[in-house]
């Protein structure tokens, strides 16, 4: 097993759960940490929403507590902001009403509404402002302060540099995800450029980007990194970390099945209903309902049925009829 460590702090093994922002509540967390991930990230949370107290940033914070509590993983706190001097006078609030191990800052955020707000992808485009802000966030952080970056706004930049002196001010890991702000989701990832960081840098580097249990090893091998940050695949497939495992330690992945799936399914509803209300976990199950049951035979009916749940009760009727038909 290859050592990973950020800043002293042993992990498990060298996969991460990637922030997806409307998915890694503490449900999908805590899914993702009992299948194994030995790092899982929070959503993005706003600093100009907690300075500005914000309920919903509170009840968020407050949510990692119980990761600390109930599972096994390190959990990072990612915060995004684009006004340095808010970004800084956050931490001790970040510190005082949530319980992680590291923080890591929002490089990387292609949306609109974010990067309008200079957050997110728009520190590309102003790489000093940035260096200078990350230095001061290591000063007044007590948890390590690590960054999760895209490699590029529009253009393809001196990225590797940029990580230099991220290193340089303190930063203590990065993780990369290999496209371009103007990429997006789509198209294929540079895994070459992750690799140019890699060789580049002493401390650990992530890598991310269109990874699942198939291709994990082969994108280990060709970038070096120290570990993969799983997004999209965990959705609906918390199993991913599992099979991960199982390959890395040379053992054949349990077979994923149905049932598998359903039981899953069930469990993650269990860990929603129990921590948000049921308008809120209704509606996030239902972005997840899809992907839990992709791929099988005979879903069809289902699938149109799970998207429509209002209720706890709902999603159990017809995950019990699917158990009680076989399918
Ligand atoms: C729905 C969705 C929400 C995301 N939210 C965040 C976020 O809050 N913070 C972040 O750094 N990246 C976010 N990302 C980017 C992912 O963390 C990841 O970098 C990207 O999806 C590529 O990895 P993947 O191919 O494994 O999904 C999001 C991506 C998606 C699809």
């Amino acid at each position: 097993m290859k050592d990973f460590k950020i800043a002293g702090i042993t992990l498990n093994n060298p996969f991460v759960s990637a922030p997806l922002a409307g998915y890694t509540d503490y449900a999908m967390r805590k899914m993702c940490a009992d299948y194994g991930a030995a790092l899982t990230y929070t959503e993005m949370e706003s600093c100009e929403s907690l300075y500005y107290s914000s309920k919903q940033t509170y009840l968020d914070l407050d949510a990692t507590k119980l990761d600390k509590q109930n599972t096994k993983a390190k959990l990072a706190l990612q915060i995004f902001g684009g006004k340095s001097d808010i970004v800084l006078k956050s931490i001790p609030l970040f510190e005082k009403n949530g319980a992680y191990d590291f923080l890591d800052f929002n490089v990387g955020c292609p949306v609109p509404k974010v990067v309008r707000q200079n957050a997110g992808s728009a520190w590309l485009n102003r790489p000093e402002e940035l260096i200078s802000l990350l230095k001061e966030m290591v000063k007044i952080s007590s948890k390590p302060v690590i960054v999760k970056i895209r490699i590029g706004f529009d253009h393809f930049m001196d990225i590797v540099s940029l990580c230099k002196q991220m290193e340089e001010v303190g930063v203590q890991a990065i993780a990369v995800h290999g496209r371009l702000r103007s990429e997006y989701f789509m198209g294929s990832v540079h895994y070459d450029v992750i690799k140019d960081i890699k060789n580049a840098l002493s401390i650990p580097v992530i890598a991310n980007g269109n990874i699942c249990e198939t291709n994990f090893q082969d994108v280990l091998n060709a970038t070096g990194a120290d570990a993969v940050m799983i997004g999209q695949r965990a959705i609906g497939y918390p199993k991913v970390f599992e099979d991960m495992n199982r390959l890395w330690n040379g053992e054949k992945p349990f077979p994923t099945t149905i049932s598998s799936q359903i039981q899953d399914f069930k469990k993650h509803l269990d860990l929603i209903f129990d921590t948000k209300d049921e308008h809120s976990a209704s509606s996030i199950m239902r972005s997840f309902a899809v992907n839990y049951i992709k791929g099988f035979d005979n879903v069809k009916k289902y699938r149109a049925q799970l998207v429509h749940c209002e209720t706890k009760q709902e999603y159990l009727d017809i995950l019990n009829n699917m158990q009680a038909e076989k399918i």
